[in-house]
């Protein structure tokens, strides 16, 4: 057992979930997974297919890659990253946006491709939304699937935007947001929940649940009787992140 681990995974719990004393120590054994998997993927000559995830919960996985990547030579020129959302409608340059908040946190760090990464267009017009998503799906499965998908989850249980009532064989679309998901973002929008978008684009629930590997990330007692109820309760719309107990390979 790793020493920073406080406990491993045990048997009456539907997804493994391991327990860290810290943030940053969980973090960086994430980002020592995902490092192994693209040095893997690089040595076979063949593209490493990660899902990414915005939110405050993923910037430390983040920064101890760059910090791979700048001190022991992690390259990630055989990455290709796919977003989980975006805000509907989003200028990519505002500062709330997914967009800049992967080129902030990761993408301006690392020497990735720059048609390396994919994140959901908040420009389109309505109308292009639903070709958009199906070509997003389309260029995920053409790679042979997302090799590992990272997750955060919202205070209602969402996983990317897919708020509950989302299907589990939900398809990458347009969400109407909850009123919770608005009211946990007026921070960053200046405290005002009228300038919060409505609506978002979401990777559906059934291609993260294609992901080989799928490791979600919760930090502080904030979110522990969410993550309780996903880990202990049963399969619900009400709560997506359970819909992770029917995964073979993911890790809370
Ligand atoms: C947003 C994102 C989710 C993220 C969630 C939690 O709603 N769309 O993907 O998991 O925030 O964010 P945080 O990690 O800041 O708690």
């Amino acid at each position: 057992m790793e020493k920073h681990i406080i406990r491993e995974p045990i048997a009456y719990e539907k997804i493994p979930t391991r327990i860290y004393r810290d943030p940053k120590e969980a973090s960086k054994s994430v980002a020592v997974e995902i490092a192994a998997l693209i040095r893997e993927k690089a040595k076979a000559n063949l593209p490493c297919v990660l899902g990414l995830a915005t939110g405050s919960s993923p910037k430390t996985v983040y920064a101890e890659l760059i910090r791979m990547h700048r001190e022991e030579g992690l390259s990630f020129k055989n990455v290709i990253a796919f977003n989980l959302d975006e805000y509907y409608p989003m200028d990519p340059h505002a500062v709330q946006s997914y967009w800049r908040f992967m080129r902030e946190q990761l993408f301006d760090h690392v020497d990735i491709p720059e048609d390396h990464y994919f994140i959901p267009d908040g420009t389109l017009p309505e109308s292009r939304i639903a070709d958009f998503c199906r070509e997003y799906e389309h260029k995920i499965d053409q790679l042979g699937g997302l090799d590992f998908q990272l997750l955060g989850i919202g205070g209602n249980g969402h996983i990317g935007f897919n708020e509950p009532g989302s299907l589990i064989n939900s398809k990458t679309r347009l969400m109407m947001l909850d009123h919770s998901t608005r009211v946990a973002a007026t921070m960053d929008f200046g405290g005002e929940l009228t300038k919060v978008p409505k609506k978002a684009i979401t990777m559906g629930v059934s291609k993260i649940l294609q992901a080989k590997r799928v490791v979600l990330l919760a930090w502080g007692e904030r979110k522990a009787e969410k993550i309780a109820d996903a880990v202990e309760g049963s399969v619900s719309e009400q709560n997506p992140a359970s819909y992770l107990q029917t995964h073979p390979n993911a890790l809370f």
